[in-house]
């Protein structure tokens, strides 16, 4: 499961936010600037991680990602799937060099099943450089720059077919 869905999240095609291929209510999933986490708990009861690795690994690992980074000898990588009632909504995959874990930040390190949004939508110094809406076959995706207290990571997520995105309207 999770090999297949992270081989499609590596192969989303990005598009500009103008693109027509994007339909309002799939622009406005995409474009959400809050917690998906906290969207996705709309429409289920409980919201769930299942990790599939957390550890450091080296810029080649993430080189699609490295390349919207700074520099860095080593990158903390988290793959996690995010589900709805126990069933996978989301493939996330955050990459963060290890620049951006001094300071509070260094607790990116121990989330565990504890979800991303939760953590950053807390944090009073949260920004956002750019989302990207992203697309394979007929699933879509995106990628987001943020920063907390200044400092980058870069966050991608394939919304997979049971995910809400995909409902009606959509
Ligand atoms: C995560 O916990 O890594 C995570 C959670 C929600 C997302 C993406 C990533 O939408």
């Amino acid at each position: 499961m999770s090999d297949k869905v992270l081989a499609q999240l590596y192969a989303l095609e990005w598009l500009p936010v103008s693109s027509p291929l994007l339909s309002p209510p799939i622009s406005d999933w995409l474009m959400e600037e809050d917690s998906m986490t906290k969207r996705f708990e709309r429409h289920c009861g409980e919201v769930t991680v299942t990790l599939i690795r957390e550890g450091f690994v080296t810029a080649e690992t993430v080189a699609t990602e490295a390349a919207l980074l700074p520099e860095s000898p080593r990158y903390w990588l988290r793959e996690i799937l995010l589900c709805g009632d126990g069933v996978p909504w989301l493939v996330g995959r955050t990459v963060v060099p290890e620049s951006t874990l001094n300071g509070p930040e260094a607790l990116l390190q121990s989330l565990g099943t504890r979800p991303l949004g939760r953590y950053l939508f807390a944090s009073s110094s949260l920004t956002r450089d750019f989302i990207e809406p992203g697309r394979i076959d007929a699933l879509w995706g995106r990628r987001s720059r943020l920063r907390l207290s200044g400092k980058p990571l870069l966050l991608t997520e394939l919304f997979l077919p049971p995910s809400p995105l995909y409902g009606k309207g959509a």
